[in-house]
C-alpha cells in the first residue's frame, strides 16, 4: 500500500518524506490556493519544489475543462519533471484526455470520482490512478469506503491496471479500513499518517521502561 500526502505545504511534505514512508504527493487547486500559490510560473515553480523533495508521483491538476486545454496544460505540467502525474477531472473531455495521455505514456490521476461507473470509464481510458473521494461521500451520508470496496472488486475482476487511490481521507481509521479493503494508495493530510503512531499503551509502556531503567541505574 502506498502513502501519498495530500497537501501543497512544503514543510509537511518534507516531514512526511523524512519519516521514510512517503510514496508521493497529491495537490489540487484548493490546496495550492491555501498555500497562497497563484500565477502560472509560481504554480510550476512550486510543483518543481515538491518534486525536488520526493522520489516520484506528484499529482498536478489541470484547470482547463475542455479537451484541447487539458492536453496543452497537461503537457506543460508533465514537462516540469518526470515525477509529475497529470491530474484530470472525471468529465467527458477528461476521459478523452486520459486516453490521449495514456497513448503518450504520460501518467494520469483521474480525480473527483464518486461512483463505480466513473471508475470503470477511467480505467478503460487508461488512467494510472483513480481518486474516489471518501470523506466527501461520507459528508453527504453515502458510504465512501463501500465505494472503494466496490471499485477494488471490479478492478480485480477485470484485471484493470489503474491503481485505486483513496482520496479525501479524513482520519486514521479511513486509512486502516482502506488497507483492509485493498486500496492501492491512500492520500491524506500529515495528521492522518502521524495518527497511526498513537497508542496510549505505547506511551505508558515507554515511560515505565525508562523509569525502571533509571531506577536500576540508581538515578
Ligand atoms: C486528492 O486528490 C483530493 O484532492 C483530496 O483528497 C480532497 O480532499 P478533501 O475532500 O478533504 O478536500
Amino acid at each position: 500500500m502506498k502513502f501519498f500526502i495530500d497537501t501543497a505545504n512544503l514543510d509537511e511534505i518534507r516531514e512526511a518524506y523524512n519519516l521514510g514512508v512517503l510514496d508521493g504527493v497529491t495537490t489540487n487547486p484548493s490546496l495550492m490556493a491555501k498555500e497562497g500559490i497563484s500565477g502560472e510560473s509560481n504554480v510550476r515553480a512550486h510543483y518543481k519544489e515538491i518534486c525536488n523533495i520526493v522520489d516520484d508521483k506528484v499529482s498536478a491538476e489541470v484547470i482547463s475543462t475542455d479537451f484541447e486545454g487539458m492536453i496543452k496544460e497537461g503537457k506543460e505540467l508533465a514537462k516540469i519533471d518526470d515525477k509529475i502525474v497529470v491530474k484530470i477531472p472525471m468529465i467527458k473531455d477528461g476521459v478523452k484526455a486520459i486516453k490521449y495521455f495514456h497513448s503518450e505514456g504520460i501518467r494520469t490521476n483521474c480525480t473527483l470520482v464518486f461512483s463505480a461507473g466513473q471508475a470503470i470509464l477511467a480505467a478503460k481510458a487508461g488512467a494510472s490512478y483513480l481518486s474516489p473521494f471518501i470523506g466527501r461521500l461520507d459528508d453527504i451520508s453515502y458510504d465512501g469506503l463501500q465505494l472503494i470496496e466496490q471499485i477494488v472488486h471490479i478492478y480485480q475482476t477485470y484485471g484493470f491496471e489503474t491503481e485505486v487511490l483513496a482520496a479525501s481521507v479524513r482520519h486514521s481509521m479511513h486509512l486502516i479500513k482502506c488497507a483492509e479493503i485493498g486500496a492501492d494508495v491512500v492520500t491524506c493530510p500529515l495528521k492522518v499518517i502521524t495518527g497511526l503512531l498513537k497508542h496510549p499503551l505505547t506511551d505508558s509502556g515507554l515511560a515505565q521502561f525508562l523509569a525502571d531503567h533509571a531506577k536500576a541505574a540508581g538515578k
